[in-house]
């Protein structure tokens, strides 16, 4: 059992109240509650002026609001407020990171996986590119879970950043973060996880996994678009120059003969030059205390436990022949994500006759194509993702309809 009523969080999600669509797109975004939705509205109504610049009681009461978000959400990552950076998302916070980073890879290697999400791919090239740094790629097996002996080949003492995904986008592996930072560590590299399916979905604590830097989104995490947060350690943080500095990234500018003086902020206000997401972060933080109430032990568990019903189900119906599944079948270290083809069948056509039963789902790569081609899904595949809120008959729906659409085609 999940250790909560599932049925009971549904009430607070008008889209499952309003609809009776199946969603099995977490992945790509997840839902809000009527929490996070109350917390933005309320926001706007009563408290809105822009942050840190004003002596007027709003400006006052939004700068207040905004670093409380700072604390709720390092608090939930096991992090100190000034180590948490808020940005427009995992895609903006992975180049940051490889921004703020360019002096340090200047000649160096980087080592990313077979399993990152393009976010976690391009920034790294760009920034490679410019600083002729070598870019290195660590290997899966056919399950897609990364091959150690890869990993230990691919970082020496040359190598400056390890890049890698707590929780695939895809096939739903978990790394094993902490066995990677020990790794990377000896070597003198730094760690930088992409966190936007790990942190919604997982308990995280950027200590004992002992990163140097975490990205992720809100919108994945029942908060909303538009923020995002990269957690940068604290020390590195004090050591490094902002990567898009501008206004409120600074306590002085001077001017004088010997040109400009600059004394920057403190970390996390030096990394967030102008007018920051307010009322996103505000509604973050709610987000962060809803999933908290929870448990994400808990969330964990059940999305879990629903992944086990949906193979249990897929064996009971005939279907396991007619349906491949990208990843593991096993339930060990693998989260709420299951990536898959039906017979032939291109992807987007099944996931667009899964929409003729009101199924959500992702079809194509997921931006994450090199995975793909290196487990043989040179088409893609349909991706189907379960959150806090779903339920056993979402995915008992998935298969009636997986089953009629198998037989059709
Ligand atoms: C593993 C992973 N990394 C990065 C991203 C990019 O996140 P965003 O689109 O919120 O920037 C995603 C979202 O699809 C993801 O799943």
């Amino acid at each position: 059992m999940s250790g909560y009523d599932p049925y009971e969080i549904r009430k607070d999600f008008y889209i499952f109240v309003n609809t009776d669509i199946v969603y099995l797109d977490n992945a790509a975004t997840s839902q809000r509650p009527r929490q996070v939705i109350e917390a933005i509205r309320e926001f706007y109504e009563k408290s809105n002026a822009n942050v840190h610049r004003g002596i007027h009681r709003l400006s006052m009461e939004a700068s207040k609001l905004y670093e409380e978000a700072h604390e709720k959400v390092a608090k939930f990552i096991g992090a100190e407020m000034s180590e948490v950076v808020f940005v427009k998302g995992t895609t903006e916070a992975l180049n940051m990171a490889a921004n703020l980073l360019l002096d340090h890879l200047r000649g160096g290697e980087i080592v990313l996986t077979r399993m990152e999400h393009h976010s976690n791919i391009l920034p790294w090239l760009r920034i490679a590119r410019i600083v002729g740094a070598k870019v290195k790629v660590v290997d899966v097996d056919s399950d897609g879970r990364l091959l150690w002996d890869s990993m230990e080949k691919a970082v020496t003492e040359k190598t400056r950043v390890v890049a890698v995904t707590l929780m695939s986008n895809v096939s739903s592996v978990i790394n094993d973060i902490e066995r990677i930072s020990r790794l990377a560590h000896s070597v003198g590299a730094l760690v930088v996880v992409d966190g936007a399916q790990g942190v919604p979905h997982l308990p995280v604590n950027v200590k004992s996994m002992d990163i140097d830097m975490l990205a992720f989104s809100g919108h994945k995490m029942l908060g909303p678009t538009g923020i995002g947060v990269l957690y940068i350690r604290k020390d590195l943080a004090e050591e490094l120059e902002p990567a898009f500095p501008g206004g409120g990234a600074i306590k002085a500018v001077s001017y004088t003969d010997e040109g400009f003086k600059i004394v920057w902020e403190d970390p996390p206000w030096k990394f967030e030059a102008g007018t920051p997401p307010i009322a996103q972060a505000v509604g973050l933080a709610k987000a962060v205390e809803y999933l908290e109430r929870i448990g994400m032990e808990n969330i964990y568990r059940h999305e879990v436990e629903l992944i086990e019903y949906f193979f249990k189900r897929l064996a009971e119906e005939g279907l396991e022949d007619k349906i491949k599944i990208l990843g593991p079948r096993s339930l060990e270290k693998r989260g709420g994500i299951v990536s898959f083809t039906l017979g032939k069948q291109d992807p987007h056509v099944t996931a667009y006759m899964l929409d003729k039963h009101k199924i959500a789902v992702r079809s194509g790569f997921h931006c994450a194509q090199p995975l793909h081609e290196r487990l043989g899904f040179n088409r893609g595949s349909v991706r189907a993702s379960v959150y806090l809120y779903n339920v056993e008959e979402d995915i008992e729906k998935l298969i009636v309809a997986l089953k009629t659409i198998a037989n059709l085609a």
